[in-house]
């Protein structure tokens, strides 16, 4: 393999003004990461401890193996959404390791709301539970629950990918094989006494933990019926009459034990990794990356300043180096798991979509996952690029990320526009992980070029109808409110709070969530072929 041979001078002006803008941006997502964890109303706060419940955070950290890393997913979903203290969307969940198992973790926090439902909540728990589909890992769910937000019962409780998805996951992920381990921890009610019904196995702490369809004031309110929530919903009832629960405990650490017991006693994982290496630190120090993405998208520099910083031993043999440069694709090792890389250095042209066609057949075939460095405008346009089919080569490109076999993880290191977004992995291709750098943007395209769509779209519409251009301030009026709302959207911290990622990362961090993706994924086996369709040619 190559090392990468790095040309960035690390005193020089630019990388230390470039290393002050990415600094900065770093700390306010620490600062957010921080608030999601840990803003809580005292109310909320004290009436959890009240009632003898561990916040979310220790159940997490009493839940994991000491000393081994959690790969939490959208930890700023519905950041600045609804009373814009619904941190987390409520739920805490990721990737971790226990009892030496990875698995899938989702925990409710009561104290947001008392773990009620919002849209944002029902949207991550499906992608949750989809990570744990694609990635086959055991589901342990750590429920505190009231169930959907009234208020917005609309928007969760309806539609296809409303809340009724989740049950309806479950039955599948049973179906699959998946197993999975409920923990009743507070007062789960309607929908969200169906997530323990749904699962495998079921704990249940006595005195807090409680299961019903309705709590006692609807059953008051609907029937008259005067019952408190223990008899009506408790460990004794649900351990010894109904059979909904299987096992009671004492209190959340006991129920955190007994869910050790049952994922030490699961079957084997079918996990299989091909030949991996040792792993080995960069020989450039992840850190310098601050330094070389440039503060504004529209500056180029060279992806393999990046690749250096985030590959083992900064090694990369390139494919086809020569051919369709603006894409860099090339093999390496990310500790010590082996990948494929695809990274933009410049717009695509019809050369580079082939080139990244023929190099994901090699993966492919190989078994090797695909890692997307994102920073993209788009394909190249024009009369003479359209001549050559780019559409057509593109398609092969979007085709072949669509079909392959093989785990994808994507990164947005930068720019992700148009139908450049499509072909190197955006979200719609179900990469693994999608990740975003706190300098990313995503749109369909720029707010300026969208603006400047939209003045010559109604000039050429006032032509057709024989009447002058708009006037220059009509035109500025006009474009103002579009390019104010595409910067909104495609602002990183609104795909955050969207789901439109998992997650907004520090540069400097991504090697290591790449390689404990890329480990997570292995638990599920690969397919036997990749199911290609035809190639346009
Ligand atoms: N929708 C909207 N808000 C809800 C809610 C729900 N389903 N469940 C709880 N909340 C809110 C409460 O209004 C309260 O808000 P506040 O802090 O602004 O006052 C907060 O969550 C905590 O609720 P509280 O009742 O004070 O806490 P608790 O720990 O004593 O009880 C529940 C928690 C979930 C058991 C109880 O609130 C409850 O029974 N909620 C209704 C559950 C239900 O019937 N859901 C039907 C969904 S289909």
């Amino acid at each position: 393999m190559d090392i990468l041979e790095s040309r960035i001078d690390v005193e020089g002006e630019e990388f230390l003004a470039n290393r002050e803008a990415m600094l900065a941006l770093v700390t306010e997502l620490r600062g957010e990461l921080e608030r999601a964890r840990n803003e809580r109303s005292e109310k909320a706060r004290a009436r959890h401890v009240r009632q003898g419940k561990l916040p979310v955070q220790e159940r997490l950290e009493s839940l994991l193996d000491p000393g081994t890393p959690f790969l939490e997913i959208a930890p700023l979903a519905a950041k600045g959404m609804y009373d814009s203290k619904v941190h987390a969307a409520g739920i805490r969940g990721g990737i971790g390791v226990v009892e030496g198992r990875e698995v899938l973790v989702i925990a409710t926090d009561a104290m947001v709301k008392g773990g009620s439902m919002y849209p944002m909540s029902v949207k991550k728990s499906i992608r949750l539970q989809q990570i744990a589909m694609e990635n086959r890992l055991p589901v342990i769910n750590m429920i505190d629950s009231g169930g959907a937000y009234l208020p917005l019962q609309a928007e969760v409780f309806p539609d296809a990918d409303d809340g009724g998805q989740v049950f309806y996951n479950q039955a599948h992920m049973s179906a699959m094989g998946i197993p999975q381990i409920a923990a009743v921890m507070g007062l789960c009610t309607a929908g969200a006494a169906y997530i323990p019904a749904m699962s495998d196995h079921v704990v249940h702490v006595k005195g807090t933990g409680a299961i019903f369809l309705g709590g006692p004031p609807l059953v008051k309110a609907a029937t008259g019926e005067i019952v408190d929530q223990e008899t009506l919903g408790g460990a004794d009832l649900h351990c010894r009459q109904s059979g909904v629960s299987d096992y009671s405990a004492e209190d959340d650490y006991d129920a955190i034990r007994r869910i050790r017991a049952l994922v030490r006693r699961l079957p084997p994982s079918p996990k299989q990794v091909p030949h991996t290496r040792a792993p080995r630190e960069p020989i450039y120090a992840p850190e310098e990356i601050y330094g070389i993405v440039p503060a504004r998208l529209s500056v180029p520099y060279d992806v393999r300043e990046v690749l250096a910083r985030i590959l083992d031993g900064s090694e990369l043999l390139e494919f086809k180096p020569l051919f369709g440069p603006t894409l860099v694709c090339g093999w390496a090792h990310i500790h010590g798991y082996p990948v494929g890389v695809v990274g933009n250095n410049g717009v695509l042209f019809s050369e580079s979509a082939l080139k990244a066609t023929q190099f994901i057949q090699l993966c492919d075939r190989e078994g090797v996952p695909l890692v997307f460095f994102q920073n993209i405008s788009g394909f190249m346009i024009g009369k003479d690029y359209e001549a050559g089919g780019i559409t057509k080569h593109g398609h092969k490109m979007v085709a072949a990320v669509s079909l392959t076999r093989v785990p994808k993880f994507t990164v947005i290191i930068g720019g992700s526009f148009g139908a450049g977004n499509y072909a190197m992995c955006g979200r719609a291709y179900k990469p693994r992980m999608l990740w975003m750098w706190p300098n990313a943007r995503i749109s369909v395209m720029g707010g300026e070029q969208a603006a400047d769509v939209l003045v010559t779209v109604k000039n050429e519409q006032l032509a057709r109808e024989g009447q002058p251009p708009l006037t220059a301030e009509i035109e500025s009026a006009m474009k103002e409110p579009v390019i104010r709302m595409i910067e909104g959207e495609s602002d990183p911290w609104h795909s955050t709070a969207n789901l439109w990622d998992d997650g907004i990362v520090d540069p400097a961090k991504t090697r290591d969530l790449l390689g404990l993706a890329i480990s997570a994924s292995w638990n599920q086996p690969l397919a036997e072929r990749a199911p290609w369709g035809v190639f346009r040619m």
